[in-house]
């Protein structure tokens, strides 16, 4: 699905483009961003209904006149009801906000706990035999989860949130995706900005930040983070790059991984980012950082997610 259309192993994430982050990147900025990526070759666009109720989908549909055949274009949404009904009306808004007739990837965005996400499925089946998406994900979904779904059609991608500190998919969920062919897509691929290395040992985030919530800056969890990511540090170092390069490659080294979807607030990080597709690094270093995350990971603890967000 996704290496049919010769894309690059990396999306750009469109979550923050929202009224709420734009305190911090002005529009300006983001469109400006989205162009550089573009002409750096990274033409997959993540966003989603929820991001900013609309307004992330506003924004890039915005950006997309014009360039609409540049982009490969992924959302999803979390029907109001889980039905087919639902999910068709939430496919048709999407179209309307980001200014297109086809979205290349929707989402199931999450499971609803203790429901039977199949009217869902059916309804994106039916939106893709409509000609009004390309291809049918899910994302959060547990093995059963996606073994029940995939009664009804076929999954083409599956986005999860991964990286060096948080590996739970290895367990049951990527193996499935190989199986069966499944496309798997990462999300916090550099774990919201801890693996650049740049958060402080004593953190100071300021209250708003949707990051408090994220298990990796728990006050009993964060010391071996930190400690981690100075081990990394060291590495990145050795051969000279930036750490971020060794998260991201790290990321897309990984068996069963197709992409690593990154966020970035401006033009600088998108290019940092970007580079770290041409890293030369070594096979030493991946073998290294698994040590490293394998020792780590017995200090996190095994929640369904790294928000514990349940819906
Ligand atoms: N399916 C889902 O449920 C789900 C959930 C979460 C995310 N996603 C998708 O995945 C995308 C990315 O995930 P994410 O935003 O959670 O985390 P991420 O990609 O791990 O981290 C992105 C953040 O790291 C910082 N950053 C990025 N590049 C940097 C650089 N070169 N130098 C320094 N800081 C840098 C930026 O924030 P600061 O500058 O503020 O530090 C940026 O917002 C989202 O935009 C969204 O598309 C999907």
């Amino acid at each position: 699905m996704l290496e049919t259309n010769n894309l690059k192993p990396m999306a750009l994430g469109c979550w923050l483009f929202e009224p709420s982050a734009w305190q911090g990147p002005s529009r300006t900025t983001l469109l400006r961003m989205m162009d550089r990526a573009l002409e750096l070759g990274i033409r997959h666009f993540d966003t989603a209904s929820d991001y900013g109720r609309g307004e992330s989908e506003k924004l890039l549909g915005e950006f997309l006149k014009g360039k609409r055949e540049r982009v490969f274009l992924a959302s999803k949404a979390n029907p109001r009801e889980v039905s087919a009904k639902s999910t068709l009306e939430h496919v048709n808004e999407s179209l309307e906000r980001l200014n297109t007739d086809v979205i290349d990837l929707y989402y199931i965005h999450w499971p609803r706990r203790g429901k039977d996400m199949r009217p869902v499925m059916e309804g994106l089946v039916k939106a893709k035999e409509a000609g009004k998406i390309r291809g049918i994900g899910v994302s959060n979904f547990s093995l059963t989860n996606m073994q029940e779904v995939s009664e009804v059609g076929k999954i083409d991608v599956h986005q999860l949130g991964y990286n060096f500190f948080w590996r739970l998919a290895e367990d049951e969920v990527i193996p499935y995706c190989q199986a069966k062919g499944i496309e798997v897509v990462t999300y916090s691929s550099i774990a919201q900005g801890i693996l650049t290395g740049k958060f402080a040992q004593k953190l100071n985030l300021p209250a708003s930040d949707q990051r408090n919530g994220i298990v990796f800056f728990q006050e009993d969890v964060w010391p071996y983070i930190y400690g981690a990511t100075e081990e990394l540090k060291g590495l990145a170092e050795s051969i000279n790059q930036p750490l971020v390069h060794l998260a991201i490659r790290w990321v897309i080294h990984q068996q069963g991984i197709h992409t690593a979807i990154v966020g970035a607030k401006n033009e600088a990080q998108m290019e940092m980012n970007a580079a770290a597709l041409e890293a030369d690094i070594p096979e030493t270093i991946f073998e290294q950082m698994t040590e490293i995350s394998n020792r780590v990971a017995k200090h996190i603890p095994k929640l369904s997610n790294m928000y514990d967000y349940n819906p």
